[in-house]
């Protein structure tokens, strides 16, 4: 059975990003399979899994609006090629402002 672990925090500049990244690639140092979920539009995970943010067609927000189904949305990390990621970036996110 997998688990979930959020890193989540209203304030910007605590260590969300760096803590969620290292997570990751300390369970894939234990052979876990791990699925990075980006959910910041400013994409910092994304782009620390090597991933260019800019170009990120479905990610967290298109799933959130029912856009995309999450199993395609998911692709192989960059960086750490065992691992999965559903990237973020601002391309991809429109919390504010209808869809498009
Ligand atoms: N444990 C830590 N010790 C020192 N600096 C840290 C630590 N964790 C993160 N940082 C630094 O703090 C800054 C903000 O971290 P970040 O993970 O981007 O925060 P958040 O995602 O919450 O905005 C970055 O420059 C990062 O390198
Ligand atoms: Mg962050």
């Amino acid at each position: 059975m997998g688990k979930i672990i959020a890193v989540a925090n209203q304030k910007g500049g605590v260590g969300k990003t760096t803590t969620a990244v290292n997570v990751t690639g300390a369970l894939k140092l234990l052979n876990k399979k791990v699925l990075l979920c980006d959910s910041d539009p400013q994409g910092n995970a994304t782009g620390a899994m090597g991933i260019d943010k800019s170009r990120v067609k479905a990610g967290t927000y298109d799933i959130m609006i029912g856009r995309t189904a999450a199993k395609d949305a998911v692709r192989h990390g960059g960086s750490l090629p065992a691992c999965w990621i559903i990237s973020c970036g601002i391309s991809t996110w429109g919390f504010g402002s209808p869809p498009c």
